[in-house]
């Protein structure tokens, strides 16, 4: 008799369909036509403002210098790099970013995910029960995905020119009734994917307000995460210096998730000098971590052989080869 399929958990049956961003970057990876194709979705890189001659020195640095930058090809301790959580220290206190100061910057804790914003917020699914998560609507629809595959049930709330409307968020609680026991978390994008859409200081002040009264409420403490994945970016000089949701919070319910990603190779990227160059070698560190040399070495060999055979074909005139 043939054995039935392997069992999957729930998780995994959802996941045997692939997500909308799987479905986009696959489509990305096998149809896009260089100089042909502009490619709107996922949030990929333009390729031109990847700084791939700062990222080959980050790497010579590390590798050339191993007293500083100790056993940077092996395991590294849970909590990740002493060097980038110095360095990200010294890039908040330096910049007052978030308007912190070191007195609070010292009672809370640095830590490193894996790899970028998106293994942090994985981190979440795990730790948390599934329930309901609020969030702002527009939804940045690749981790909502992620939470409804794990199990948990998202609420978004609608938006205006300041961020999440916080009149509304009151509202839908209070209509939740009983049910607001469910609520697992929050989860708020201080610029918004997709609209760009910045929260303002007064309503990130009110959200930190409105989960309190929640926590309060509901005799538990209910976290908030604040994904300040572009807030380092925003460029426009009106707009005005975002405040730390840190400054808000008495309970001690606040969580603020930032990444390198978007600040070392995006459309925006703001100049690549001082110390943030400096953060870029040691990412670069912590994302190679766990490789070995050789297999990097083997990697970049095969990168090499690709691009030059694309590019062979490309020069002869064959565009489909070039896809
Ligand atoms: C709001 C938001 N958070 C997190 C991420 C992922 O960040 P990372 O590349 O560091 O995983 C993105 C990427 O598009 C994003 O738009």
């Amino acid at each position: 008799m043939e054995p039935d399929e392997i069992l999957l958990s729930r998780y995994g049956t959802l996941s045997s369909i692939p997500s909308p961003v799987n479905r986009m970057m696959a489509a990305f990876a096998e149809e896009f036509r260089d100089g042909i194709d502009i490619n709107l979705g996922v949030g990929y890189v333009n390729e031109r403002t990847i700084p791939r001659e700062l990222i080959i020195e980050a790497q010579q640095e590390v590798l050339r210098h191993p007293e500083k930058y100790r056993a940077a090809l092996n395991y590294g301790g849970s909590r990740g790099s002493q060097n980038l959580i110095r360095s990200i220290r010294g890039y908040y206190l330096k910049r007052r970013i978030g308007g912190i100061d070191e007195e609070l910057l010292d009672s809370k804790e640095i830590i490193i995910g894996p790899n970028g914003a998106t293994s942090l917020l994985d981190g979440i699914t795990h730790l948390l029960p599934p329930g309901i998560v609020i969030t702002s609507d527009p939804i940045y629809y690749i981790y909502c995905n992620l939470l409804e595959r794990a199990g948990f049930k998202v609420m978004p709330i609608p938006e205006d020119s300041e961020g999440i409307r916080t009149d509304l968020l009151r509202e839908r609680i209070g209509e939740l009734g009983e049910s607001r026991g469910e609520i697992s978390f929050v989860y708020i994008v201080t610029v918004s994917n997709p609209t760009g859409t910045i929260l303002s200081n007064r309503r990130r002040k009110e959200l930190v307000e409105i989960v309190a009264d929640l926590s309060g409420d509901l005799g538990r403490k209910v976290p908030i995460f604040f994904d300040r994945a572009y807030e380092d970016l925003i460029h426009d000089p009106d707009a005005e210096k975002p405040l730390s949701g840190f400054l808000f919070d008495e309970l001690g319910i606040v969580y603020e998730i930032g990444t390198l990603s978007r600040v070392l190779a995006g459309e925006f990227c703001v100049h690549p000098a001082g110390e943030m160059v400096e953060l870029g070698k040691r990412q670069m560190r912590i994302s190679y971590g766990f490789e070995e040399l050789e297999q990097i070495k083997r990697a970049i060999e095969y990168m090499r052989e690709g691009v030059a055979y694309v590019k062979e074909r490309a020069d002869s005139g064959d565009r489909e080869a070039s896809r």
